[in-house]
């Protein structure tokens, strides 16, 4: 029997990343293609250890080349598409939107176009619940699959557009196609760009930590593999057409979030450095998973047990986040922060 074709895009990144070795490992029946275009977000070096397994293949490629997408498709005639690859970060966004549109909203067309043109078995669009804006501090509230798309960022009015384009083609086209909308991932292999590796990686420095405002807007934390285990699922039994949200109840404040990294680094509550807040800073984001519960899908990390084996992972990685943030990143931050 032939095996099955994966294609994950963005696989070099945080969640495609954690996603490639998931499947790569359960599954050994499936040839996993990994295509990233390997912007500064991506690195290869996280797959050093599965790189020599034969169901494991990197394609180098930009999914907003379509004289490169399109004829890809045609050759490997893959069964299924999980996207994941996206400028994925708010801030950035703010400063540079255009790359934003050109990667989550063309980028997702052309291989939209591309799945279309070959018939595969399912496309799966990999989310976020900024689509869905913001929530206020009323902690009965929830983003469920029927909360209307009210993006507020330049990042989350382009992962919209995008989900609007992959509903369009299972409408218009008949595409098979679910949508997963996840809150806040964090985990190994997170850029340390984002408020948890920041975090852990400065404290680690005794460098101060920058936090937005007051340090009161939430979000709710999903550890990454429970994530990874959530595709999975909906990947195999999600019923087509469908939008899947994935959280897993755990609401923090972001001062919370440092203090609880700070006291279990056993530092100094004073490294924390309160600066001028994000534009548009969302006030809230919480995830009703009833649906996907319903599905078969339970987190195995509580906030508690995920914070702290993400901390020792960076503890015993140091390698991987000091290459990081030694490089094009220290410029980035420099840029970004007026922080000592
Ligand atoms: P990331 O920034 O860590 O990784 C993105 C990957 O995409 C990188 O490897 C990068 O090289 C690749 N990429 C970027 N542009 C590309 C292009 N034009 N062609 C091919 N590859 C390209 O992102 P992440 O945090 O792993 O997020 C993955 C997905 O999950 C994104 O779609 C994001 O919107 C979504 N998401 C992330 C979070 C989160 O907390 N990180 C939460 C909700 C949803
Ligand atoms: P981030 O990790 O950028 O994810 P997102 O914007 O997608 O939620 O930020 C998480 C929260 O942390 C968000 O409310 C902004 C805040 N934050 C800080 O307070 N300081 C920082 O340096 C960063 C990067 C984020």
């Amino acid at each position: 029997m032939t095996k099955k074709k994966i294609l994950v895009t963005g696989g070099a990144g945080f969640i495609g990343g954690n996603f490639v070795q998931y499947m790569v490992d359960k599954y050994p029946s499936y040839n996993i293609y990994n295509l990233d275009l390997l912007t500064y977000a991506g690195d290869l070096a996280k797959h050093h250890e599965i790189e020599k397994k034969e169901n494991y293949h990197f394609l180098k490629a930009d999914i907003a080349d379509r004289e490169a997408i399109i004829p890809l498709f045609e050759k490997e005639k893959f069964d299924y598409v999980v996207h994941f690859a996206a400028e994925s970060h708010v801030d950035r966004s703010i400063t540079d939107p255009g790359v934003f549109v050109r990667t989550n909203i063309l980028g997702t067309q052309v291989l939209l176009d591309a799945a279309k043109e070959v018939g595969i078995s399912k496309f799966i669009h990999v989310s976020t619940d900024e689509v869905y804006g913001e929530l206020d501090f009323d902690p009965t509230t929830f983003f469920s699959e029927e909360t209307p798309l009210q993006p507020n960022s330049p990042y989350s009015a382009s992962k919209a557009s995008s989900d609007l384009l992959v509903r369009a083609y299972h409408e218009t086209y008949g595409l098979p196609i679910n949508i997963t909308r996840c809150s806040n991932n964090y985990g190994p292999y997170h850029f340390p760009e984002k408020l948890i590796p920041l975090t852990i990686s400065r404290v680690l420095n005794d460098e101060k930590v920058p936090v937005y405002g007051d340090g009161g807007n939430i979000r709710d934390w999903l550890h990454v593999m429970d994530h990874c285990a959530a595709i999975d699922l909906v990947m195999h039994e999600g019923v087509n057409g469908d939008v899947y949200n994935v959280g897993g109840h755990n609401e923090r404040t972001n001062l919370e979030v440092v203090k609880t990294i700070i006291n279990a680094l056993d530092k100094s509550e004073d490294l924390i450095e309160f600066v001028k807040d994000r534009l548009g800073h969302d006030k809230r984001y919480a995830i009703d998973p009833t649906k996907l519960e319903r599905l078969g899908w339970n987190p195995n990390y509580t906030f508690e047990t995920g914070i702290s084996q993400t901390i020792q992972w960076y503890l015993d990685n140091k390698e991987w986040w000091e290459q990081i943030i030694s490089g094009e990143y220290k410029k980035y931050f420099e840029r970004n922060y007026s922080l000592k």
